[in-house]
């Protein structure tokens, strides 16, 4: 997902460094590249292993974000690629679309053992928008309602379900009428969803159990068992986008396991293609299966063409083997704390810095305006142009003068991620504090960073 930067319109002019680059420009996305440009960030990547990307031109960048948490195994791990090379030589059926696919079954089990409470059946899915728009039709066909509540800072997708739970206008804009009968709440606000609920029109609360683009949020554990009370009370489904959170992001399988709190629907996506196959789950109780499939007639009622193909099901079943043998979520646990204690460490002082949070490999630094007043000039100067500018200079000068890779958060522009796969090292941890430091250093005196990324905030409006 790119960042929140309003692309600047006009010709993409700047050097163009490769074939296939003038292509993308001429067939794709432009402005893509031209944002990519403006930030310093279009390297060629050569060849990614693990936690690293080394460019054409011999640097080795280290991945903090993960492709939004897709690279939980890190980059092409050997495992994944040698199950996909083996599925495929076998030569065996694939979206066959007339037959029972041979490991989609064991892959739902796996999945919904894992995942725990009554969960008992997996409908599979290419992408996590995908998944959530199927956990809105499931949640209206079992309830017989038709609202959806959602959380302010919520992202679950952009199709035209999944973006009608949103919580940023930004990404609605141009693109309505949304589905009606939706609602937003403030993300960890009990109260305002017993207000909701009480109505008995809410099919569905679709939450994150903990926010990624809103700002890498972690509620209290009671806030989590309250929504799971008042949903049973009212008869709400609750569904837990767990799209970003999923297998052992956080240190668990699933981040709501934090809080011992089960929804009735759990959507899957990104970690589960291993980086290399798309592919989604939605995870779901027996009842609630029932209420959509329950007939020959309905067999297929809700289907996809790419839902349980068997490259992506082979993958599914080799991440959860591979996620064990790296054993993924004691790791993840245990590194995610060092992580944070370095962090507060090294940033500890800084007046810039509000806070370091998160859970296991989940983490995200929340920065605030300073109280200098030469600083705070600036940093209202750049809000000002645009509310993303700060944060992607941090992102610049990480990229540029540290080799690391992160973003800012897409609905909450002031908190920086740092997400890097679950099998980074310690070393690499540290290379990553290292640089944090350094960028956080050199925001917090009023010298070149500030110019620069003035400078940066000018050619993004006027360009
Ligand atoms: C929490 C969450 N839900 C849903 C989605 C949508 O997933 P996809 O981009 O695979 O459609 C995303 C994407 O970033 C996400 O972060």
């Amino acid at each position: 997902m790119a960042s929140a930067t309003s692309a600047p319109k006009g010709r993409v002019d700047d050097h163009i460094s490769s074939s296939f680059e003038q292509e993308y420009i001429d067939g794709v996305n432009p402005h893509w590249v031209r944002l990519l440009k403006l930030l310093q960030m279009n390297v060629r990547y050569q060849r990614c292993s693990g936690a690293e990307l080394f460019t054409a031109d011999g640097a080795t960048i280290l991945d903090c974000l993960s492709g939004y948490c897709v690279h939980n195994l890190g980059h092409n791990h050997p495992a994944i690629i040698a199950a996909i090379k083996d599925e495929l030589d076998r030569m065996g059926p694939a979206m066959l679309q007339s037959h029972v696919p041979e490991r989609a079954g064991e892959l739902a089990t796996r999945l919904c053992r894992l995942a725990g409470g009554e969960l008992k059946k997996a409908f599979f899915c290419s992408s996590g928008s995908e998944g959530v728009e199927a956990a809105i039709k499931f949640s209206r066909a079992y309830t017989g309602r038709t609202g959806l509540l959602y959380t302010q800072g919520a992202f679950h997708g952009l199709t035209c379900g999944a973006l009608s739970l949103m919580g940023d206008p930004f990404w609605k804009k141009g693109f309505g009428p949304m589905l009606s009968d939706t609602a937003e709440i403030p993300f960890g606000d009990a109260a305002a969803l017993e207000e909701k609920l009480r109505t008995k029109k809410f099919a569905a609360f679709v939450v994150e159990p903990m926010q990624g683009e809103g700002g890498i949020r972690v509620p209290s554990a009671s806030y989590v068992e309250r929504v799971r009370e008042l949903c049973t009370k009212y008869g709400t489904l609750l569904v837990f986008d767990e799209v970003q959170t999923g297998f052992y992001r956080t240190g668990k399988f699933l981040a709501a396991q934090h809080f011992g709190v089960s929804a009735d629907l759990v959507v899957l996506a990104k970690a589960l293609s291993g980086g290399l196959i798309p592919s989604g789950a939605v995870l779901m109780t027996d009842p609630i299966y029932d209420a959509v499939y329950g007939s020959l007639k309905r067999s297929l009622i809700h289907t996809s063409t790419y839902s349980e193909n068997g490259l992506a099901m082979r993958v599914g079943i080799a991440v959860l083997d591979a996620l064990e043998q790296e054993n993924a979520g004691s790791r993840t646990e245990e590194l995610g704390e060092y992580l944070r204690a370095q962090l507060r460490e090294q940033l500890a002082g800084f007046e810039i810095v509000n806070e370091v949070r998160g859970a296991g490999l989940f983490c995200g630094i929340a920065f605030q305006a300073p109280r200098k007043l030469a600083l705070r000039a600036s940093y209202e100067a750049f809000m000002a142009i645009h509310p993303a500018m700060f944060g992607q200079v941090l992102v610049m000068r990480l990229f540029r003068d540290y080799g690391i890779l992160t973003q800012i958060c897409g609905n909450n522009f002031t908190v920086l991620k740092v997400a890097p796969p679950l099998i980074v090292t310690r070393a690499q941890i540290d290379k990553c504090v290292t640089a944090m430091r350094g960028v956080v250093e050199l925001a917090n005196t009023p010298s070149a960073f500030w110019s620069e990324a003035l400078g940066l905030a000018r050619r993004a409006v006027n360009v």
